[in-house]
């Protein structure tokens, strides 16, 4: 009986174990977590997701503070469009979390930063810029082009000295988003040099709409192999969303998949970068504790546990501060939610905003509590003490636990 140690993923001059841990903002995949990927042969993700709080955080930086300070006058405005990010500031935050975790890198595996689209950053284009260059300058691996795709990102660095070198790869959730991309970046005569197929069982944000159920990984997985192959092209594709054993792992390396992306399992390591008590709360959902909604302002539907305590809360919005998903026109649309309902609730002390969260600071403070669909199942992959809480994984326990095991189990810790 084959395991997914039987296989490898060959990615540039690297054989690795293919198993990759996916990205998962902000600072949820930790530099810890992907520094273990990479040491166990496998492939980790950090996030580049609100790095400039990420590296105060992490490396003793002052950007929010300062950003805040230099836009204090427009925080009462409803207008945003002024409240941009300093290129030189985003560049050197970048730099910070990618050397520093680059600096720790160890063993055979490779280190890639997760970047998301969606984060438009009030200058879409010249943030992502200088958010993928920045990444390239501090020597990381490869770049996962995430959420929103925009199709001429490749086009943006094609200038930079490692655009050849440097794996590049697109996460999508069709045929048709695949054949777009490759149309529109043909003209940079580079090719992604892996695709990750991200089904509708995924955390984070979804690539599909509210009908998500309706769709199933493996049959557009089989979508996208045939069409590569018809094609005449030879990139690996890493299936993602759901996976939750290493039998289910192997059953898509077996049908062609070239390594598979995983994320909720690794969700309750010890290297996460979750508080612990919101592991706890992860370990503990049911089923009927996960949704899929609409409150994210990017437009995407994004699965999270029900009781996130962001959801419904109704504070002011904090652009002057973070900003991240402010589009084009310093719109988002949150701050569009916020202000219909102050406007619908004058002298109210603290309203509720139902239809849409502020991203931005509940993703900083871990208050919305996003997960993956087979989240329920954490609480089968460990021990429960007696006083009714979950004993953390590590990193290499669940890592290895993929790699070898086979006929559905799920070895349990020490
Ligand atoms: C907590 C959490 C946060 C995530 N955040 C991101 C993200 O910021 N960007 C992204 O491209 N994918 C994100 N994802 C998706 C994962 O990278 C991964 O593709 C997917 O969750 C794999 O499915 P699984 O969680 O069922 O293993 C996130 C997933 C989780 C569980």
């Amino acid at each position: 009986m084959k395991r997914v140690d039987d296989f490898r993923l060959r990615l540039g001059k690297h054989e690795l174990v293919p198993i990759m841990i996916g990205g998962m903002g902000v600072d949820i995949s930790s530099a810890d977590l992907a520094v273990e990927a990479a040491r166990l042969g496998g492939v980790g993700h950090i996030s580049d997701a609100m790095i400039n709080t990420v590296s105060d955080r992490r490396y003793d930086t002052k950007h929010v503070k300062e950003k805040l300070a230099f836009y204090k006058y427009n925080v009462k405005n409803e207008d945003k469009s002024s409240v941009k990010f300093d290129l030189g500031r985003l560049a050197e935050a970048t730099k910070l979390h990618v050397e520093a975790t680059m600096t720790r890198k160890r063993g055979d595996g490779m280190i890639l930063i997760n970047c998301m689209e969606k984060l438009t950053m009030n200058a879409p284009k010249e943030t992502l810029k200088v958010r993928m260059e920045a990444a390239m300058d501090a020597g990381i691996d490869g770049i996962t082009l995430a959420a929103g795709l925009h199709l001429g990102s490749f086009a943006l660095i094609e200038a930079h000295p490692r655009f050849r070198d440097v794996q590049l790869g697109i996460i999508v959730s069709s045929v048709r988003a695949l054949q777009l991309f490759l149309k529109k970046s043909s003209r940079t005569g580079r090719l992604p040099d892996y695709i990750v197929v991200e089904g509708p069982l995924a955390g984070g944000h979804l690539g599909f709409g509210m009908d998500w159920a309706q769709y199933d990984l493996a049959t557009i997985v089989a979508e996208v192999i045939q069409f590569l192959k018809n094609e005449h092209l030879d990139i690996p594709v890493i299936p993602a969303g759901g996976i939750f054993t290493g039998s289910d792992a192997t059953a898509f390396l077996e049908s062609g998949a070239a390594a598979v992306q995983v994320a909720t399992r690794f969700t309750v390591s010890e290297e996460c970068g979750l508080p612990a008590d919101a592991k706890q709360e992860y370990f503990k959902a049911s089923e009927d504790d996960i949704e899929v909604n609409q409150i994210s302002p990017t437009g995407y539907p994004m699965r999270m546990i029900k009781s996130s305590p962001g959801i419904g809360d109704g504070i002011r919005p904090n652009c002057e501060a973070y900003g991240y998903l402010l589009d084009a026109n310093g719109k988002c649309a949150y701050v569009t939610s916020f202000n219909r309902e102050l406007a619908a609730h004058p002298g109210a002390r603290k309203i509720s905003v139902m239809d849409k969260t502020c991203l931005c600071t509940h993703m900083r403070n871990f208050d919305i509590w996003t997960c993956g669909h087979l989240t329920y199942r954490l609480k089968d992959t460990t021990r429960k003490a007696a006083d009714g809480s979950y004993q953390l994984l590590t990193a290499e326990h669940i890592f290895k636990d993929y790699q070898f095991s086979t006929e559905q189990k799920i070895a349990l810790p020490e």
